[in-house]
């Protein structure tokens, strides 16, 4: 079987990162193994950390483990068919939604972004645990704010399967293939310019 904890899926960079960033990919199959609630409640706290505007904090998440099979499948219900396939086995599914406006009701442009500051740290963290997480915008936003009960202002944005790795194998395709395809990047020199924009 392919050992997906090899590093053959970290990231090859033309400059030197932080080991997380190298080691950090999205896999579609997990491990039965649970996410202790301990090691969930860090990663949250790693979110907690990121910078945002006004220091507004407009990330809200709600999770469930699949233990709590009721819990679990309110969100899993959330997923559209072509995730929902290996997303059944993830042992924390995590909806992330941002608060669109500030505490004083004028809109937060940066609510977005700031929820995928968040984001990034709580992947980052996750993976320095060991974790693995898989971010899907596949999923009906609408439903989410049905199930949930969603005040107008809290936009659900994106989901997350998070979990310990498991096998390629345990996918059917065309998550498989997917799982080992090539992971690729733009060079550096295409999106970051000194000074300015190239002609
Ligand atoms: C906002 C967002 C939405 C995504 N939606 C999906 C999705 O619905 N289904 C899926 O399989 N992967 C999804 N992905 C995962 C991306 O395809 C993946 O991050 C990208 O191909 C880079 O691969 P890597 O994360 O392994 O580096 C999403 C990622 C992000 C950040």
């Amino acid at each position: 079987m392919t050992n997906q904890t090899a590093a053959s899926r970290h990231a090859t960079t033309d400059f030197a990162v932080l080991d997380v960033i190298r080691q950090r990919w999205s896999p579609r199959a997990f491990a039965e193994q649970p996410v202790p609630e301990p090691a969930l409640q860090q990663v949250f706290e790693a979110a907690a950390w990121a910078p945002s505007a006004m220091n507004e904090q407009p990330w809200r998440y709600i999770y469930a483990h699949r233990e709590d099979a009721a819990a679990f499948q309110q969100l899993f219900d959330c997923l559209l068919p072509g995730n929902q396939p290996w997303a059944r086995h993830a042992p924390v599914l995590v909806l992330a939604l941002t608060k669109t406006d500030f505490a004083n009701g004028t809109p937060n442009a940066a609510a977005l972004h700031d929820l995928g500051l968040a984001n990034s740290h709580l992947i980052l963290e996750a993976t320095a645990l060991g974790l693995h997480g898989h971010f899907m915008g596949g999923f009906d936003a609408d439903k989410a704010r049905q199930t949930f009960g969603l005040p107008a202002d809290l936009q659900p944005v994106v989901m997350l399967a998070l979990g310990y790795l498991g096998q390629a194998e345990q996918l059917q395709e065309p998550f498989l293939s997917r799982e080992q395809a090539p992971r690729q990047r733009r060079p550096v020199a295409s999106f970051a310019f000194a000074g300015q924009l190239p002609n």
